[in-house]
């Protein structure tokens, strides 16, 4: 197209012939996005739904800590510091980790449940934490399809946050950072959840209650979401 045409098209849509190209086709890659405050039951309820739909399970913070140890990584000391300081990581870091262990689970290619014919399904565990996250990887990673978000008190998130203390090894995991990382999630986000929630794409689930339980519902969901893709035919 003539220089002059496309500056023409810029003027009245100055950001449409910049907008990137995701990375994965969500028409093959599903994301689900887990959240919830700290101590509320993500992790522990992704390694129950990776037994029953065969997901990869990317624990964003679990890649951070992995970037931290790992020799030569330049970012070894923004991490630390961020993390025992519950504020977030400049999103650049956390988001290129993600897609290159997604693309790194892609390359396995695995067998089994939703893993044919070039499709692929993940469990991106504690992200977006932050709207620039939310948007940066919806925009240029994959576009997520639900957000499971799981909700409980600030007291059940404590008490089982110090329980893991005792033997996580988590720097974090002691009273001062805990209530700096219940202050990061209200004021960081909460808003991703509003976003997400404007779209209709939450399900909120109440981590209160057993895993037994709560691992039930979400259950729930994630099948309600596999239907609706894989068949036209109405729910029974
Ligand atoms: O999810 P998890 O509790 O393991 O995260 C630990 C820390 O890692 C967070 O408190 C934050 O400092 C960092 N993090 C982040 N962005 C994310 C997830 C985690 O900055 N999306
Ligand atoms: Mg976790």
């Amino acid at each position: 197209m003539p220089a002059i045409l496309d500056k023409i098209i810029n003027a009245f849509h100055p950001h449409s012939s910049k907008k990137p190209v995701p990375v994965f086709d969500s028409t093959k890659v599903t994301v689900i996005y887990v959240l919830g405050g700290p101590g509320a039951g993500k992790g522990t309820q992704c390694a129950r739904l990776v037994e029953d739909f065969g997901f990869c399970h990317l624990s964003a913070g679990d890649l951070l800590r992995a970037e931290q140890q790992r020799e030569g990584s330049e970012y070894g000391t923004l991490i630390q510091t961020c993390i025992k300081e519950g504020t977030i990581v400049p999103m650049h870091v956390t988001v290129k980790l993600l897609e290159n262990a997604m693309k790194a689970a892609i390359d396995e290619r695995r067998e089994g449940e939703g893993w044919k014919d070039g499709k692929s399904r993940f469990l991106i565990d504690g992200f977006p934490r932050k709207m620039d996250q939310a948007i940066k990887f919806d925009e240029e990673v994959c576009p997520s399809s639900l957000v499971l978000f799981f909700t409980t008190t600030e007291e059940v998130m404590l008490e089982r946050l110090l329980e893991r203390g005792k033997t996580s090894g988590r720097e974090d995991d002691n009273v001062e950072s805990i209530k700096k990382r219940f202050a990061t999630y209200k004021h960081d986000t909460m808003p991703v959840l509003e976003h997400y929630k404007a779209q209709s794409k939450v399900a909120e689930i109440d981590s209160s209650a057993s895993v037994e339980v709560v691992h039930k519902v979400a259950s729930d969901v994630v099948k309600k979401l596999f239907a609706g893709e894989s068949t036209s035919a109405p729910a029974s």
